[in-house]
């Protein structure tokens, strides 16, 4: 019998940065920001699992199918008795999907929510007797010596969701090179990487994905004022703001703001803050690629595009990269 493997080892490097800091600090600046991993409180992970079903939001639905579709595949790559790496304990679905094809031996997923990784070890846990989970709670963004789980054959990492969209190119480029070192990099041991990537496609189409009729991206979007007024005591008036996210061709990017409707002030932590009339803070850019341009962008973190799947459509590409 398996024991129950609820331990969550933290990994060096954590540190549950400071939101107040980072909020103080971005408001500050002569372009207005707030960091985007703050959309994911308990409320915004409850309005992105809403946006993932949305008719609008076509990257989950795609992703998942692509998935269940090509695992057979996907599984000849990364071959069994292996370790799946993922960063950022996502879906259960998804990761599912892989399980039941893949079989690995075992499964580690880094987050940087303790509580969000002991629930997905519980769950996985239950339905996967024979699987070695190995939680680590860390920041994946952060250069992480991950060792290898013993006795397994193998590793692969896990990035889907099209997370990487994220981040600009540099720093996108940056993180594979850091995933790739935490995969073990040349070393044979790492069979490489799957990945999600949204494809630059019709303006319309995107600009719909991130402008659904029903408002839940623009609530999602509010949702950094709303935890600002709710963890901080900050005054942000949720109606004075607007949820703007167009799509820019020539970056190939949504970019996500929220305008002030009106002149406003903002109270935080003692301290004033001014918003013009049509003042813009930027929240996220979401970057698509093409096959050629993620290709380029793996190649300059040391990864070769060695294999993609992608829907009849071309929304979305699950990326295998090998090093
Ligand atoms: N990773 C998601 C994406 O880029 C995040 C996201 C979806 C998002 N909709 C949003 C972020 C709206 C901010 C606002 O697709």
């Amino acid at each position: 019998m398996m024991d129950t493997p609820c331990t969550v080892v933290p990994l060096a490097g954590t540190r549950e940065d400071d939101f107040a800091q980072c909020l103080l600090h971005g408001l500050s600046r002569p372009q207005k920001e707030i960091p985007c991993k703050y959309f994911y409180d308990e409320e915004g992970s409850r309005l992105f699992d809403a946006i993932c079903e949305l008719p609008e939001y076509y990257q989950t639905r795609t992703e998942t199918a692509l998935l269940a579709r090509h695992a057979p595949e996907i599984a000849r790559r990364i071959g069994p008795q292996s370790e799946i790496v993922e960063f950022g304990a996502g879906a259960l679905k998804k990761i599912r999907l892989l399980l039941d094809v893949v079989r690995p031996r075992g499964y580690t997923p880094i987050d940087i929510s303790g509580d969000y990784l002991m629930g997905v070890t519980r769950t996985l846990a239950a339905e996967y007797p024979g699987l070695n989970l190995r939680p680590l709670a860390a920041d994946f963004t952060a250069a992480l010596a991950v060792p290898p789980l013993p006795g397994a054959h193998g590793r692969a990492g896990f990035f889907p969701g099209g997370t990487i969209g994220n981040f600009r190119p540099e720093a996108a480029a940056g993180l594979l090179r850091r995933m790739r070192a935490s995969l073990g990099g040349a070393n044979a041991h790492c069979k490489g990487l799957l990945i999600g990537v949204d494809l630059v496609k019709d303006p319309a189409r995107l600009h719909a994905a991130y402008n659904d009729a029903a408002g839940v991206t623009a609530a999602f979007n509010k949702n950094l004022l709303a935890r600002a007024n709710r963890e901080l005591g900050a005054d942000f008036d949720l109606d004075a703001f607007a949820h703007y996210a167009p799509y820019n061709p020539v970056a190939r990017r949504v970019e996500m703001y929220l305008v002030a409707q009106a002149r406003q002030s903002v109270t935080l932590r003692g301290r004033r803050f001014d918003f013009a009339a049509g003042e813009a803070v930027h929240t996220e850019d979401s970057h698509k690629y093409t096959p050629d341009s993620f290709a380029e962008l793996a190649a300059n973190a040391g990864w070769r595009l060695a294999e993609q799947w992608r829907d009849a459509e071309d929304l979305f590409m699950l990326a295998w990269l090998e090093s």
